[in-house]
């Protein structure tokens, strides 16, 4: 599951670090709180990042509180409105007083100050929990990161991509969200004619009509989002707006695969906040090893949940030295997720354009571990359902699909 986006309206900073205390101790995803206290930042916020809470303090006059109100409404009309109730001090009937006044204008639920972590979590499981199950779920985001380039994440990233795909045709977006660089049109023999530039130069209009319209269709049923044609195009385009991309592009398919750069920016950590997998991609050589080591500490470090990310080992040989997965595994003081062998088939077919999985793959190492990737994608999203349909945020539980899903029998008995 991913973070829940949280807009908070507020004069008294405190309120801040009330929110953020409460939230330590709920299990589940953690919010992200956008903090604002002017009109027009919190409206545009509100608009980049379509929270599903707004919250807003109520000690505030109650004109601009409508005001506040009407704007969000309008620019999230998904957007469940709470108020913060002020410290003790108010009398009983001032508080109702206040609260039939603020529930007139929209407000539709409360919490009250000091915010306590048994109530933020209520309001949680009130608001997102309950209303997930209501309405159609979005699509699932699935990116491939690291910090080091040419282990395969864009070659993993087309061909999960295009397997999907081909099981669930225009129900596929990959996004090249290698900003700097794209290569998935490449990959799949695609010139497009309009690229993530185009959405940002169309951000004010942007809806999944639109959307879609940005995208080249692959012969394989998968839509396509190009990278920016080049660095100087991409340098513009900022992260609130890549949030903004990635969740209007759950909004409007059922799978969302994202390629990335190998950087550790913001553009990287907003393609993670939205995440419900993040796919870990290196091989397996000591250089790469040790670097990915750092960037896992770099992940826990911020806070990333551990349960969200899969290691997955590509162009796994063990000739010419390279350390066997047991080896890799201890190395990486944790269990490899998925590995696909080293293996020409899939950089020849990158060469001609038609990823390996478009081909007759039934008998190629490196097609079948990308098959079972592919099966615990759909794995994870069949059980976020039913999950959602069982347990309430502030489980434990999450949508990963390693709670269920078998890791590759095959692992570690291939060789490239
Ligand atoms: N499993 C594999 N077997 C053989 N070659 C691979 C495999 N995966 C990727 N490659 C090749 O490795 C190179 C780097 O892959 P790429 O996907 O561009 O990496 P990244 O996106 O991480 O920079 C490419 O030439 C690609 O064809
Ligand atoms: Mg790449």
């Amino acid at each position: 599951m991913s973070r829940p986006q949280i807009v908070v309206h507020r004069s008294d900073t405190e309120i801040d670090s009330e929110l953020e205390q409460a939230c330590r101790s709920i299990g589940g995803a953690a919010p992200v709180f956008h903090f604002c206290d002017v009109l027009r930042d919190t409206i545009s916020t509100a608009s980049d990042f379509q929270p599903v809470v707004f919250m807003v303090e109520l000690s505030l006059e109650l004109d601009q509180v409508r005001v506040l109100v009407d704007e969000i409404i309008a620019v999230c009309p998904d957007v469940t409105v709470v108020g913060i109730c002020a410290f003790g001090g108010a009398s009983n009937s001032d508080e109702s007083a206040l609260m039939m006044s603020a529930l007139r204008l929209g407000v539709e639920d409360f919490v009250r100050r000091p915010i306590s972590s048994i109530d933020f979590g209520n309001l949680l499981t009130r608001r997102i929990s309950n209303r997930r199950n209501k309405k159609s779920s979005p699509g699932k985001l699935v990116s491939f990161v690291s910090n080091k380039g040419g282990v395969g994440k864009s070659t993993c990233a087309v061909n999960v991509a295009v397997e999907l795909a081909q099981r669930d045709p225009e129900r596929v977006i990959l996004i090249d969200g290698s900003l700097q660089m794209g290569v998935c049109a490449a990959h799949l023999d695609i010139e497009p004619q309009t690229t993530i530039t185009d959405a940002w130069n169309q951000k004010d209009r942007l809806d999944p009509q639109l959307f879609k319209q940005l995208t080249a269709v692959h012969e394989s049923g998968l839509h396509l989002l190009s990278a920016p044609s080049n660095a100087i195009e991409a340098a513009e385009i900022d992260d609130a707006f890549i949030s903004r991309l990635l969740l209007l592009a759950r909004r409007t398919y059922d799978f969302v695969i994202v390629d990335t750069f190998p950087l550790f920016d913001r553009t990287i950590m907003a393609v993670l906040d939205l995440s419900d997998a993040a796919f870990v991609v290196t091989d397996n050589s000591i250089p790469t090893l040790k670097s990915v080591r750092g960037f896992l500490q770099l992940l826990s470090d911020v806070g990333y949940p551990e349960d969200r990310w899969r290691v997955l080992v590509n162009r796994y040989t063990t000739k010419s030295g390279s350390p066997p997965l047991s080896d890799v595994e201890n190395y990486l003081a944790r269990s490899i997720d998925h590995m696909i062998p080293l293996d020409g088939k899939v950089t020849q077919s990158a060469n001609l354009g038609k990823p390996l999985m478009m081909s007759n793959t039934r008998w190629n190492k490196a097609a079948r571990q990308i098959s079972g990737i592919v099966d615990s994608i759909e794995v994870m999203s069949n059980q976020e359902v039913v999950r959602d349909e069982a347990s309430p945020i502030g489980s434990t539980s999450n949508g990963n699909a390693r709670d269920g899903e078998q890791v590759p029998s095959s692992i570690g008995s291939e060789e490239g």
